[in-house]
């Protein structure tokens, strides 16, 4: 039997993890489908990825938080939903639709939390810090969406190398390459390690990614 994703996006998401981990599962032939993707805005760019590639795309505002996880819940049931994929999404959930949505969320931190997490560091932000920082390395986060803003158990990690780099925007490009080949992997291993997702919501650590 096939997995069910649906994967949330805000703002003005490019969508390019969307189709990383579309063109993944198609690759390799998962049993997973992207049941749908939800946006917050009509004029999002990822809508015309979502029609190119025959996956619904819900437009879904966030203005009202309450009224948005009402109405995500109400799709997540009618799908079925296995889990919850954030890409771009750049809203807090709150921690009883957290409890109560019945299947795990995650999401991708385009830096190696917790030392460039928490609000206000997303996109470019991240990797301007990290840059200025001077850091040797950066890299990719993927974890468990938790009540606070990009924080979480970590599910899979891992390092990208920086010292070549000689702008932001170079930092930015190789972190995103990264996101490409992690978040799909990372998706695919829950989805198989947990054959009852959904019922069970059970949690544990990926180690072959770490
Ligand atoms: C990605 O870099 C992702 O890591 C980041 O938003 C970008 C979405 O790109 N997410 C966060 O910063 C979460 N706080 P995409 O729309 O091209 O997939």
């Amino acid at each position: 039997m096939s997995a069910r994703i649906a994967i949330l996006t805000s703002g003005m998401s490019r969508g390019s993890n969307f189709e990383a981990i579309f063109n993944y599962f198609h690759k390799h032939r998962l049993p997973v489908s992207i049941s749908f993707v939800t946006i917050n805005r009509e004029d999002a760019p990822i809508k015309e990825r979502c029609e190119r590639l025959k996956v619904p795309c819900h437009f879904l505002p966030t203005s009202d938080l309450a009224v948005f996880e009402e109405q995500l819940h109400a799709l997540v049931d009618a799908h079925r939903i296995d889990l919850i994929v954030l890409a771009g999404f750049m809203r807090k959930l709150s921690g009883e639709f957290l409890k109560t949505v019945g299947c795990p969320v995650i999401n991708i931190h385009p830096a190696l939390l917790p030392k460039y997490g928490g609000k206000g560091m997303y996109g470019m932000a991240v990797h301007q810090a990290v840059f200025e920082a001077r850091e040797g390395a950066s890299g990719v986060t993927v974890h468990y969406v938790s009540d606070e803003y990009d924080a979480g158990e970590i599910i899979a990690r891992k390092t990208v190398s920086i010292r070549q780099c000689k702008t932001a925007e170079e930092v930015a490009r190789k972190v995103l390459k990264e996101e490409h080949s992690l978040y799909p992997k990372t998706i695919w291993s829950l989805l198989r390690s947990h054959k009852r997702l959904r019922r069970s919501a059970k949690r544990s650590l990926i180690t072959y990614a770490l």
